[in-house]
């Protein structure tokens, strides 16, 4: 059982592991504060672009909701299968690689893991699924992910899986989309 406790308001940066181990059953609690000032964004937007000698495109959307962060996205141009599906460092996609985009974001000095985890990049979004005909789309609440912190950075889409487990991002190969984070309009 795992738990992850967000506080965005207070004062400096604090976290906080705490595992205790009760018989054969493990609770993990992380709790992490975090200071926050100005508006609290609540809608953000990426397009994808491809990296060179790639097709691959797409929007990927964060839209806050009582539980977390709702990712959805529809991607287009890809081959079949798995792809590691990332929150990178910089909003930058320059490289013609993707590789100005940095590693996995990763306010918290954690490792590699996936998005069901207590313990991840903020960045570890996991896979996103393409079918045969190269689409993918997903739309899940991510429990880790604060929208004020990822504006301005990237999202990377990969061309083959995550693991989940490799360090320090998964083993996804090449970068095959990349697009930089903005605010987007409220919508209902
Ligand atoms: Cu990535
Ligand atoms: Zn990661």
């Amino acid at each position: 059982m795992k738990n992850r406790t967000i506080w965005n308001t207070g004062t400096i940066l604090v976290a906080i592991f705490s595992i205790a181990i009760t018989g054969c059953m493990q609770t993990e609690t992380i709790e992490i504060e975090r200071e926050m000032e100005g508006p609290e964004y609540t809608h953000a937007v990426a397009i994808l672009q491809p990296t060179e000698g790639f097709e691959a495109s797409g929007t990927v959307y964060f839209t806050k909701v009582e539980e977390g962060v709702n990712v959805t996205a529809e991607i287009t141009g890809l081959s079949e299968g798995n792809k590691g599906f990332h929150i990178h460092q910089y909003g930058d996609c320059t490289a013609a690689n993707g590789t100005s985009a940095g590693g996995h974001f990763n306010p918290d000095e954690m490792d590699h893991a996936g998005p069901d985890d207590a313990m991840r990049h903020m960045g570890d979004m996991g896979n996103i699924v393409a079918d045969a005909d190269g689409n993918a789309t997903i739309d899940y609440v991510d429990g880790t992910i604060n929208i004020n912190m990822i504006l301005g950075r990237g999202v990377i889409v990969h061309n083959g899986e995550d693991d989940l487990t490799s360090q320090p991002s998964g083993a996804a190969g090449p970068r095959v989309a990349c697009g930089v984070i903005g605010v987007a309009a409220a919508t209902e």
